[in-house]
């Protein structure tokens, strides 16, 4: 019996992607999830909560929402469910945001 690993790895051949991650530019991988290659980047916390105690992803599988991120202006993205692709402007979410688009809390 095979079974396929959950985390399986991109292909050496996969196309690399440019991703804009609080204003430097990353080199990653087209295809794996968004808080893989902030993980890969740097293990520094991706969000901070209203209390400002620090998080980044945790269970990777859209659960905990630890990795709440901005992307493309849209707060509150989890990053374990949003695959990379070329051009994304990520920021780090500090504190709560609002459930709709300009509607900071
Ligand atoms: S890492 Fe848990 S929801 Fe994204």
């Amino acid at each position: 019996m095979n079974i396929a690993s959950r985390f399986q790895t991109s292909p050496d051949n996969a196309p690399v992607v440019h991703i804009s991650v609080d204003g430097d530019t990353i080199a990653t991988t087209q295809g794996i999830s968004l808080a893989a290659a902030l993980l890969a980047h740097s293990g520094d916390p991706s969000r901070k909560t209203v209390n400002g105690n620090d998080r980044t992803a945790f269970c990777m599988m859209g659960v905990c929402f630890d990795c709440l991120v901005e992307v493309d202006g849209k707060p509150n993205t989890q990053a374990c469910m949003t695959p990379v692709r070329d051009g994304m402007i990520v920021k780090y979410q500090i504190g709560l945001r609002g459930l709709s688009e300009g509607d900071d809390a």
